[in-house]
């Protein structure tokens, strides 16, 4: 019988920490990294640069069949996104994909249409995922499901202090009730809403440094390896 290839999947709303934490527990473990939000972004940013309407969903699939999509290992810490031979990795982190990302994201078209792509990036020795539906629908199999939250609060302190970090200033209050709304959203859609997995850990980080984060997830994983071996 075949072993399957361990996946560690990481849920939970924006600003939790997920990327950070997901990148950091892929380097201590010498795992592949699926920035699954990423995949999102590049599907958006060639819909936009086709004129697709981002409010139709034949219209973005329609952009689907011109679309090379490709993600390779950049250093230790990340992955560069590529459309085509265009390394895309800074045009997809602007506020404009990202909106025209959460409006894709929500189509059931688009969700099937990148189910396989992130699939692959299941390879040895094991794979770090992180996005919404990491252990609901893309790996229900994984080994360790963790569902990473913090409060809206404290979600709203980060997010001002990277805006702050560009010389761009935010209030906290406006940042946290977008925050607020963009979860009720992400939970209440129908297809792939922002849910634990039955089987997840759950972690809250509002109190928690990234490097406390990491170690315990680093240290579950460590104790059903143990455990399993
Ligand atoms: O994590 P992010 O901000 O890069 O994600 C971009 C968008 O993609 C975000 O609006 C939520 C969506 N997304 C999703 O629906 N499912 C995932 N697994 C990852 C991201």
């Amino acid at each position: 019988m075949s072993v399957a290839i361990p996946v560690i999947t990481i849920d939970g709303p924006s600003g939790a920490g997920k990327g950070t934490a997901a990148a950091a527990v892929a380097l201590q473990l010498n795992f592949h990294l699926l920035d699954s939000g990423a995949v999102y972004r590049v599907a958006a940013l060639h819909a936009l640069r086709n004129n697709a309407d981002l409010n139709d969903e034949a219209s973005v699939l329609a952009t689907f069949s011109t679309m090379r999509a490709s993600f390779e290992p950049k250093g230790p810490d990340g992955v560069a996104a590529l459309l085509g031979e265009e390394d895309v990795s800074l045009q997809i982190r602007t506020e404009q994909t990202g909106n025209a990302a959460s409006k894709v994201a929500v189509m059931p078209g688009v969700r099937a249409a990148v189910l396989d792509e992130q699939r692959a990036f299941r390879r040895s020795p094991g794979l770090v995922a992180d996005g919404r539906d990491m252990g609901t629908v893309v790996f229900p199999d994984a080994q360790l499901k963790v569902f990473l939250t913090a409060s809206p609060q404290e979600r709203a302190i980060r997010r001002a202090k990277q805006l702050k970090d560009k010389g761009i200033k935010a209030s906290i209050a406006d940042l946290a009730r977008e925050i607020g709304e963009r979860d009720t959203r992400d939970a209440s859609r129908t297809h792939s809403p922002l849910v634990p997995a039955d089987d997840a850990i759950s972690i809250e980080s509002s109190a928690l440094s990234i490097d406390e984060v990491v170690e315990r997830i680093v240290q579950e994983w460590s104790t059903r390896a143990k455990s399993e071996s």
